[in-house]
């Protein structure tokens, strides 16, 4: 904790920190998104902090990429949301599509790895990276996940039209061989879409996900106003559903 705290501070700006800390607790959403999950304010005030060193991190490796700005990874308000809810929410199995450079990536690792327990599944297939507006020319997948936390991390290279399915039944019989239970015996606890934003696509991967997903399973979803899947989904499984900021949001699942 010790050394942590000393690289938080040498790493982020003391604006920087100023901003994440105090601003975003008084936020009506980010209250109401604490109030439904329980997490008090030292909860957030904590993981906050555990939050800004990752984030500089991550930012500092993205400025390397000089084209950043089409990096297409989440915003750093929605990461620290993000890493609030893992934190607080202990998942041991958890499934996002769309990693590119690994922005999104690094922060669930990083806090599965705060947590002692989870894995993360992602899915993503490998760029031509000739052509790629988001990922760097040289680089993989998942570039950015540093190293030290790649022990948690299950990557599936491939169109996850075909490699959810696959993904989520694989988790699902390793579950059944533990809990004697069938093939959907519901496996993972959290669930975050951030691969092709068309309609037909997300609400492909939101009933994918949904049906293998634990009772009180967050699912999470980025660009969700770039149709209305996100809204017709949950309105279909009667979920309550909150906008984390701007075109990130959740439900859950009952
Ligand atoms: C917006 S980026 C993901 C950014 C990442 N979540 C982050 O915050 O750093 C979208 C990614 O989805 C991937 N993608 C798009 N369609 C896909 C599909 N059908 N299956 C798997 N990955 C897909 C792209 O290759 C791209 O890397």
């Amino acid at each position: 904790m010790r050394i942590h705290r000393m690289v938080y501070r040498r790493l982020v700006p003391r604006r920087m920190q100023k901003k994440i800390h105090s601003r975003l607790i008084d936020r009506p959403r980010t209250r109401m998104i604490m109030d439904m999950f329980g997490i008090t304010d030292s909860e957030w005030s904590i993981w906050s902090k555990e939050y800004s060193g990752t984030m500089e991190m991550l930012e500092k490796k993205k400025r390397k990429f000089k084209d950043s700005k089409d990096a297409g990874s989440i915003h750093w308000r929605q990461g620290l949301h993000l890493y609030c809810l893992i934190r607080k929410l202990r998942p041991d199995d958890m499934v996002e599509t769309g990693v590119a450079s690994g922005y999104s990536s690094s922060i669930i690792l990083q806090a599965l790895s705060m947590n002692g327990n989870g894995t993360l599944h992602s899915i993503d297939y490998q760029p031509d990276n000739e052509k790629s507006k988001v990922m760097p020319k040289v680089d993989d997948v998942g570039w950015m996940v540093p190293k030290t936390l790649r022990k948690r991390w299950d990557l599936v290279i491939g169109d996850s039209k075909k490699e959810l399915p696959l993904l989520l039944k694989r988790l699902g019989s390793n579950h059944r061989k533990a809990m004697m239970h069938d093939a959907l015996h519901p496996c993972i606890d959290m669930f975050m879409h951030d691969s092709l934003h068309t309609y037909g696509h997300m609400y492909f991967e939101y009933e994918t996900a949904w049906k293998h997903m634990k009772k009180h399973g967050v699912l999470l979803s980025h660009d969700i106003m770039q149709n209305s899947a996100f809204e017709d989904f949950g309105k279909s499984k009667g979920a309550k559903r909150l906008l984390i900021d701007r075109n990130f949001g959740l439900m859950v699942k009952a």
